[in-house]
C-alpha cells in the first residue's frame, strides 16, 4: 500500500498547465506554469487511432484547436496540421500561440523533463473502445518508464475518474502513485472500496459543493486529497486549513506561491 500522505502537505499543480497564460494542455502552457514557479503540471491524456497518447481535455477537437470531430480515428500524421492555440487569446486581444501544435505525450514529457517538472497525468475515460483505451493505459506506462530513465527526479501521479483505467496501470506499472478522481456527488461509498482496492495515494474531489468533513474522511484514512479546480488563494488556503494535501490550478502564477510542501 501506498505511503501515507504527511499532514501539511501542500502541492499546487497547474491545471492543463498554465491555462489562463497560454492555451491548455500545450507545450507552450507547459512551460508557461514552469515559468510562473510550478513544481507540478497536470495534463490530460487521451488516445488517437495509431495508439499515440495525445494530450488533449474533450473528446473532440472543436474547443481546443482549428478542426472539429472526434479524434479516435487521426494517425499520427494528422497532427502535424492541427493548430491547438489559434483559440487563445491573450488579454491584449492576440492570440500569441497561433501555430502551437496538439502534443504527443512523448512531446510533452519531453518538455517536463527539461523543465524539471513534476507531472500529473490524467489519463481520460477513453471513448475508443474497450481495447483502444486497455492499450492507452500500456503506451502511457511505456512512456512513464522513459521518463524515468532520463528524469528520475521528475515525479509522476497518475490519476483517471476510471478506476478500469488506473486498475490497469497498477498491473501493468506496479510502482505507479495513483489517485482517484472523484465526480461531483459520486456517492460516498464508493471512493473508499475504490481507492482501497486500488492502491491509490490520493483521492481527488472537485471543489463544487465540497466539505471540510469529506476532505477530513479522506484524509483520516492516509489518503491525500487533492481538490480541482480552485482558483481563489482564500479558498485554497481554506481547503489547506481543512486538511486538503493539493489543489489543481487555473492560476499557477497566482496561487503557486502558497506551496510549502512537496
Ligand atoms: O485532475 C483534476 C481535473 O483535471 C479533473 O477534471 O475535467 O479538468 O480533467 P478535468
Ligand atoms: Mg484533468
Amino acid at each position: 500500500l501506498p505511503r501515507p500522505v504527511p499532514a501539511g502537505t501542500r502541492v499546487v499543480l497547474g491545471h492543463r498547465g498554465a491555462p489562463s497564460l497560454a492555451p491548455e494542455n500545450t507545450l507552450a502552457s507547459i512551460r508557461r506554469a514552469a515559468r510562473a514557479g510550478a513544481s507540478w503540471v497536470e495534463i490530460d491524456v487521451d488516445v488517437i487511432g495509431d495508439g499515440t497518447p495525445v494530450v488533449i481535455h474533450d473528446s473532440t477537437l472543436d474547443r481546443t484547436t482549428d478542426r472539429t470531430g472526434p479524434y479516435y480515428a487521426l494517425s499520427r500524421e494528422d497532427l502535424e496540421g492541427i493548430d491547438a492555440g489559434a483559440w487563445f487569446i491573450a488579454e491584449d486581444g492576440s492570440r500569441p500561440y497561433a501555430g502551437e501544435p496538439l502534443p504527443t505525450l512523448g512531446q510533452a514529457l519531453g518538455v517536463i523533463a527539461a523543465e524539471g517538472l513534476s507531472v500529473n497525468v490524467e489519463i481520460k475515460p477513453c471513448e475508443a473502445g474497450a481495447r483502444a483505451c486497455a492499450d492507452l493505459v500500456d503506451a502511457v506506462a511505456e512512456h512513464l518508464d522513459r521518463l524515468a530513465s532520463c528524469a528520475p527526479s521528475s515525479q509522476v501521479v497518475v490519476s483517471s475518474f476510471n478506476p478500469l483505467l488506473l486498475e490497469r496501470m497498477a498491473r501493468r506499472r506496479p510502482a505507479t502513485r495513483l489517485a482517484l478522481l472523484m465526480e461531483a456527488g459520486m456517492p460516498v461509498g464508493d471512493w473508499r472500496s475504490r481507492a482501497e482496492m486500488l492502491g491509490v495515494e490520493a483521492v481527488n474531489p472537485a471543489d463544487e459543493g465540497l466539505e471540510r468533513a469529506l476532505v477530513e474522511e479522506i484524509r483520516a484514512l492516509g489518503y491525500g486529497v487533492n481538490v480541482w479546480t480552485v482558483n481563489s488563494p482564500e479558498r485554497a488556503e481554506e481547503l489547506f486549513s481543512w486538511g486538503a494535501s493539493g489543489i489543481f490550478t487555473d492560476r499557477i502564477h497566482e496561487l503557486g506561491r502558497l506551496v510549502t510542501e512537496m
